[in-house]
């Protein structure tokens, strides 16, 4: 099929990469001319886990180009993907400046039939005012449908999202569409295609037909944020229970695994930390939480949940005053600036919020990330006049007369960093492990006080006393 995709960040470029990979002719296209000029010459905007194989393949076989000239891409296409941001505004209302504009703008150049699919993140009904934004400004010039597709991919393991999603779900309120889509990901829903990341056929790399489900629009745009708001909700339970445990000389790792071995909770988003962060959660809540109020609903949980993430940041800082004392002027080293592992993305990263106030209270800091480095370089502002960030070429050097290691961001890097050589250049031989990347006792042995989240400091409490031996005769 010919598409066009509209926006290439890291849902319009991997979903227009993919597409083309499982077969059909893809036209990307974005009023960012650079990034648009950039990727014709093989540039990558984001790193993303085996994106750029996928998107060589595009390219050599013909079935992917890239264009900042929107008009002819949506004139060549029969099915058109709008993937543009949504933006938070001030008051947390998902911004729709830029999708009401390219609506208006396949309005003005579109002619015989065109299916318009919503892939960003947007506020329920959205769907219909593309669609009478269309019928507007089209003037019966064409016909079309709308559709909306929700995408469900995590960064830095987008691609294999898209080969192996759980759900694809299509909200269309027009005949035919849904025969569309059908069409569009037979490939994906039938495991037609070679794994890019082994080469193999789908079926000898875990593909599992996805379930695929119909629903009107609105359902399919609820979905979407009602799915990432529960995400959000799990993970902020998961961190509540770590300061019960904490306060309870308890052990969160058992008491999760405790909850989540129930089928009906599940193990995963329940890992503790500093707090969710990235360009979605954050601001998917907010967006939902906004909307529900305009629908005249209250949903004050969402509210709850998105205090609680935001103090997140602070109570990890105050564990460090708690360790430090005094934080003004001393020195610590930070591992991890990534709102999660396997991306570069620091945006609404809870570690770039906790170094901002570290540097705000007078801390020097040493920082090292495995890929955030260089956007770091460039969006990590520092408070004005603050001097006191240096970026490290690895993450042993951010030991260096380092009172204290925080760890923002569990790369897996991070554990077979030379821990020993690390305690001979340290001030102090402290870990603060914000994401529960070590198991007890490991930096233990090296000689670091270690405190993590919702798990005991103290090595003896987590030692297994020896059972108390009844009298004889007893
Ligand atoms: C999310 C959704 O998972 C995806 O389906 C959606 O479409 C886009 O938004 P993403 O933002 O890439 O994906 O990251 P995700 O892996 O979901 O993690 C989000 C945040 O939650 C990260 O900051 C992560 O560190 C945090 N998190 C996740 C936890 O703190 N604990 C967990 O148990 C899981």
């Amino acid at each position: 099929m010919k598409i066009c995709v509209i926006g290439t960040g890291y849902v319009g470029l991997t979903t227009g990469a993919c597409l083309a990979y499982i077969g059909h002719d893809v036209i990307c296209t974005d009023c960012d001319k650079e990034k648009i000029a950039g990727l014709r010459q093989g540039r990558l905007p984001i790193y993303e886990e085996h994106l750029p194989d996928v998107l060589a393949a595009g390219v050599q076989s013909r079935r992917l180009q890239f264009t900042s000239e929107i008009a002819a891409a949506i004139e060549a296409a029969e099915v058109i993907f709008v993937c543009v941001g949504t933006p938070p505004d001030r008051d947390g209302k998902a911004n729709m400046a830029a999708v009401e504009q390219v609506t208006r703008q396949i309005a003005e150049v579109a002619r015989g039939h065109k299916w318009v699919v919503g892939k960003s993140t947007v506020p329920v009904r959205t769907a219909e005012r593309i669609e009478k934004t269309l019928r507007t400004y089209a003037h019966g010039r064409f016909t079309f449908g709308v559709i909306s597709n929700p995408e469900f991919l995590r960064e830095g393991t987008g691609i294999y999202d898209f080969f192996h999603p759980d759900r694809i779900i299509i909200g269309r309120d027009h005949a035919g569409a849904e025969a569309c889509m059908r069409a569009l990901y037979a490939p994906v829903l039938e495991g037609r295609f070679d794994c890019p990341a082994h080469g193999r056929p789908a079926q000898a790399c875990g593909w599992r037909a996805p379930v695929w489900l119909a629903t009107s629009t609105a359902s399919a745009e609820l979905i979407k944020h009602a799915a990432n708001s529960f995400l959000s909700l799990k993970i902020t339970y998961a961190n509540a229970i770590s300061d019960l445990c904490e306060l309870a000389g308890a052990n969160v790792e058992e008491v999760l695994r405790g909850i989540g071995l129930d089928p009906r909770i599940g193990p995963q988003f329940l890992r503790p930390g500093i707090g969710f962060g990235g360009f979605c959660f954050p601001k998917d809540l907010s967006a939902f939480h906004e909307i529900a109020a305009e629908l005249g609903y209250d949903f004050r949980l969402l509210a709850e949940v998105q205090a609680m993430n935001d103090a997140r940041p602070r109570q990890f800082i105050a564990k460090l005053r708690d360790a430090l004392w005094v934080l003004d002027g001393k020195r610590v080293g930070v591992l991890g600036l990534a709102f999660k592992p396997g991306t570069d993305d620091i945006r609404l990263s809870p570690a770039c919020v906790i170094v901002r106030e570290l540097l705000r209270v007078g801390m020097r800091i040493r920082v090292y990330d495995p890929q955030a480095m260089e956007r770091a370089r460039r969006e990590l502002l520092p408070p004005e006049g603050s001097a006191a960030l240096e970026y490290c070429e690895s993450g042993e050097a951010v030991a260096e007369q380092a009172e204290a290691l925080l760890i923002l961001t569990e790369w897996p890097q991070f554990l077979a960093l030379d821990w020993a050589a690390m305690a001979a250049r340290m001030t102090r031989l402290l870990v603060l492990d914000g994401r529960n990347l070590f198991p007890l006792g490991q930096l233990e042995a090296f000689g670091y006080e270690y405190i993590s989240i919702g798990r005991p400091t103290n090595l003896a409490a987590v030692t297994l006393q020896p059972e108390v031996a009844l009298p004889a005769g007893s």
